[in-house]
């Protein structure tokens, strides 16, 4: 190496030693009438070298430095940098590379800057504390998860990227074939159609570290490619996966923070939906959803007397910040999630409720819901009236907006979310039942006699993993079995013509000895913001997109010449207007 030393790593101990560090130029200050510091930095940290200033160096150049590691004088010490107790003087100094000013200030100042300007100069912000930790800690997590399948004994493979389109839900990328024009391979959304194979021919245990991808709307949680650990295993249960997959990510946790979390808690479903409004809960504080239905039967009040379930949540103390405006904007925000409308009721000092609509409820009423909600002066109560699944979806929002804590302030609090439902409301036109993940979730044994007669009460064999509230993955036992599957997709209305038609190329391998067999896929990038404390994916990505897809570094995506497309049978239209 040119360097003898990292620049963070030198101590009081080097003190006497002779060294040689490189790295860029963090910051240049003159020093008296001869001599200027130059702060140099590396991805382990600054040291504070003492140059001639005659030197001709500025921040970003690339220099090598070679001196004597001294004791700062008196008064000069910086107790916030681990270097801060010595400096390099007697130093000679090589330059390596010259450089522009920066655009940006490339420290914490940086995170103000326009996100377009910070992604156009990623490899400047790159060189930012923050996203040096941030790419260290995707690597972290990415070792411990390959090393926590390699001794499970999970056999490392690679898809392909070529694939055939596939029916898993989100839109495609695709890339046209010049073999054979006006056809096009899609890229994956997920290696499921190949790992299921791999359990056909038997791997026994698959995974791989699989990069994905999905044409959907970039979130905070979504970005065009992604990685996925992705897993399959033959002959294993629920509990098989789930074990297999929680080692993986306590690995990496333990990996990424140092502490190991405890055993990963589970819970159903439908205990998610009834108590935290959401099939991804966030665990990190309360804020219930408390059931009212039994205390308004036979109200008077119209908007309740009619509804299926009728629940609240208690935003403790949350009176006094919510004035009228900002509540009519929260029923705004519930009716946006399919409420018909939000009742608000503020606790005053004497427990009496101060709400638009008291005049409509009884005293008995009103007792019995302060006691339910156990309302407090100054407490802020929100309630939902509609069918169960409005219901509890929209107080899960609203729980959210009102209870969440930052992603940063932790503590890490992991959920299996099991027994997920078969199927998941109907179809419109069909009126038929729609997959709640795909039509190749094994059905709950327990629930097989119910799916001729009540298919929406059917559980499948589904289950997701699922951080602070975001779901870092899921998966499924699938079905090995042709006769039940035909079952599944008789009540989804697909017939034998049309599943050989659709699935045909997915299913037929199947009828040459399929063991039975489940996975799993949970996002790096997800699993890695959080333990980083990043609210955005794209802050744990070297290059990601921003949120219109357009690359502002690289301005990909680029027209391509006339001759290219016309080779690959391609003719573009003008831009929609
Ligand atoms: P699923 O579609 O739920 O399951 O994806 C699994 C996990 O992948 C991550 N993920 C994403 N991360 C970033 N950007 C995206 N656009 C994106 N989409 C998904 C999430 C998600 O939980 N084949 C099945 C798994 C299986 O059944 O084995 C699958 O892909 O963290």
């Amino acid at each position: 190496m040119m360097r003898t030393h990292l620049c963070g790593v030198l101590t009081q101990a080097n003190i006497g030693d002779k060294v040689t560090v490189t790295g860029w130029v963090n910051r240049r200050r003159e020093h008296g009438e001869h001599l200027a510091f130059v702060d140099l930095r590396d991805h382990t940290g600054i040291v504070q070298c003492v140059v001639d200033n005659t030197v001709d160096v500025r921040s970003e150049y690339v220099i090598k430095v070679t001196g004597l590691v001294q004791q700062r004088p008196e008064g000069t010490v910086n107790e916030a940098l681990t270097t801060g107790q010595i400096e390099i003087s007697d130093v000679e100094v090589e330059i390596l590379s010259a450089a522009e000013p920066p655009p940006f200030p490339l420290d914490d100042r940086a995170d103000e800057v326009d996100e377009m300007v910070r992604l156009k100069y990623r490899y400047l912000d790159l060189r930012r504390e923050r996203m040096q930790r941030n790419m260290r800690v995707r690597s972290k997590v990415n070792a411990a998860v390959r090393s926590a399948m390699v001794r499970q004994e999970f056999v490392e493979v690679d898809t392909p990227m070529l694939m055939p389109t596939t029916p898993e839900g989100a839109r495609e990328f695709v890339v046209p074939s010049r073999q054979k024009p006006g056809s096009f391979y899609a890229l994956p959304q997920s290696p499921q159609l190949y790992k299921q194979l791999l359990m056909v021919g038997g791997l026994d245990r698959y995974f791989q570290i699989a990069r994905c991808l999905r044409d959907e709307d970039l979130r905070a949680d979504r970005q065009y490619e992604f990685m996925q650990l992705d897993m399959e295993m033959s002959f294993a249960e629920v509990d098989d996966v789930l074990a297999a997959v929680e080692q993986a990510v306590l690995d990496a946790a333990e990996a990424a923070t140092g502490v190991r979390p405890g055993d990963i808690e589970r819970m159903s479903w439908h205990d998610a939906m009834n108590r935290f409004g959401t099939d991804k809960p966030d665990l990190r504080f309360d804020m219930e959803l408390i059931e009212l239905t039994e205390t308004f039967a036979g109200t008077e009040f119209k908007a309740f007397g009619s509804a299926e379930s009728i629940k609240g949540i208690n935003a403790k103390g949350a009176a006094e910040d919510w004035g009228r405006n900002k509540l009519d904007g929260l029923t705004e925000t519930a009716k946006s999630f399919g409420a018909k409308g939000m009742v608000w009721m503020k606790v005053g000092p004497n427990q009496e409720l101060d709400s638009p609509v008291a005049k409509f409820l009884s005293d008995d009423e009103k007792q019995a819901l302060a006691a339910r909600c156990a309302a407090e002066p100054g407490d802020l109560l929100l309630l939902i009236a509609d069918e169960w699944h409005t219901t509890c979806e929209v107080l899960g929002e609203l729980r959210n907006r009102l209870g969440r804590p930052p992603v940063s302030e932790g503590p890490y609090k992991y959920l299996w979310v099991v027994d997920f439902p078969l199927f998941v409301g109907v179809d419109k036109t069909s009126g038929l039942p729609k997959p709640g993940h795909h039509p190749f979730c094994h059905p709950h044994p327990e629930d097989l006699d119910k799916m001729e007669t009540d298919p929406m009460a059917v559980r499948a064999w589904a289950y997701d993993l699922v951080l602070n509230g975001w779901e870092l993955g899921s998966g499924s036992i699938r079905i090995h079995d042709a006769a039940l599957q035909r079952r599944v997709f008789a009540l989804l209305g697909i017939d034998d013509d049309e599943a050989e038609k659709r699935f045909g190329f997915f299913l037929n391998p199947f009828k040459y000895g399929a063991p039975p067999h489940g996975g799993f896929a949970f996002g790096l990038e997800r699993l890695g913001a959080i333990l980083a404390g990043e609210e955005n994916i794209r802050e744990v990505i070297a290059f990601p997109k921003p949120q219109s897809g357009l690359d502002p570094m690289t301005g990909a995506p680029n027209e391509i010449d006339a001759d290219v497309l016309a080779e690959l049978g391609v003719r573009t239209l003008p831009p929609a207007t």
